[in-house]
């Protein structure tokens, strides 16, 4: 029952239950007026106007109401288009790979600057070896160019996407071939053996990522995330960055 619980509280669930409700209302409208000669393309815009109201007065974040207002539109403009379901198809299966489970991790993909590579390298130990991890470590840019930078460190990287996965292996295997990448949940990975643990993900996990990192790592040892707070816990450090995002690191000592 769990399961359900958790499923019923995802965004990704309540916004197809938005659509589906608006979708409901405007078909009962299509049969009650049938006098009403709007277009499909005005029939849609309906639709979406009134699952963007439904989004906003569930108080739904202010990106699902433009997600909301466009997404019936888009899909009656694209229909028009008649273009072949195979490319839908590819465009889907290309999404899958790229985001994985991000509508149930609620982390999708984006990259660390070059900033933070800086940024982290100032952070680091110089003088003695260090093992560090990257939760979620995307295209494996970050780990690559911090070990050639800094060769005192091991670097290791755990990524659930598919093809972010793929992008992370062949690049390090090539570029820092002593650097270690896994598929998988780093939920399932034990932090203990780690000196540095990095994050760049969501607000979502923070909290829990928190209980893990605390029963987990070694004390002394660092969490650092990228842009995200762990609620209620001031950070030891934190460094903003000039870089495209505005991002802040905030390090923890365990
Ligand atoms: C914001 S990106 C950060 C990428 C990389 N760390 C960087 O800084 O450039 C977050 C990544 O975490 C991955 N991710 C989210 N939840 C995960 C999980 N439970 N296990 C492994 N990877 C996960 C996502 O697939 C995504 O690629």
């Amino acid at each position: 029952m769990l399961w359900l619980t958790s499923i019923s509280r995802s965004p990704a669930f309540i916004a197809a239950l938005t659509q589906v409700c608006s979708f409901v209302a405007v078909f009962l409208l299509i049969i009650v007026f049938p006098e009403q000669k709007l277009s499909t393309f005005e029939w849609a815009m309906l639709q979406g106007a009134l699952a963007a109201t439904i989004s906003f007065r569930c108080k739904m974040p202010s990106w699902w109401i433009v997600i909301h207002l466009i997404f019936m539109p888009a899909l009656a403009a694209t229909l028009a288009l008649s273009l072949s379901p195979f490319w839908f198809c590819i465009g889907f299966l290309l999404l899958v790979l790229i985001y994985g489970k991000t509508y149930q991790t609620q982390v999708p993909l984006y990259l660390s600057s070059q900033e933070v590579t800086k940024a982290l390298i100032s952070l680091l130990p110089k003088q003695r070896n260090f093992s560090f991890i990257d939760l979620g470590c995307g295209c494996g840019g970050l780990l690559k160019n911090l070990s050639q930078m800094l060769s005192n460190g091991s670097y290791y990287g755990i990524e659930a996407a598919p093809l972010p996965y793929l992008v992370s292996k062949l690049r390090n295997i090539v570029l820092a071939p002593d650097n270690t990448i896994k598929w998988g949940d780093f939920w399932k990975d034990n932090l203990a053996q780690y000196d540095v643990v990095y994050a760049y993900l969501s607000p979502v996990p923070m909290k829990s990522l928190w209980e893990k990192a605390r029963q987990e790592m070694q004390p002394g040892s660092f969490f650092i995330s990228n842009s995200f707070l762990i609620p209620g816990v001031l950070p030891e450090k934190s460094i903003t960055l000039n870089d495209f995002s505005g991002s802040t690191l905030y390090m923890w000592r365990i």
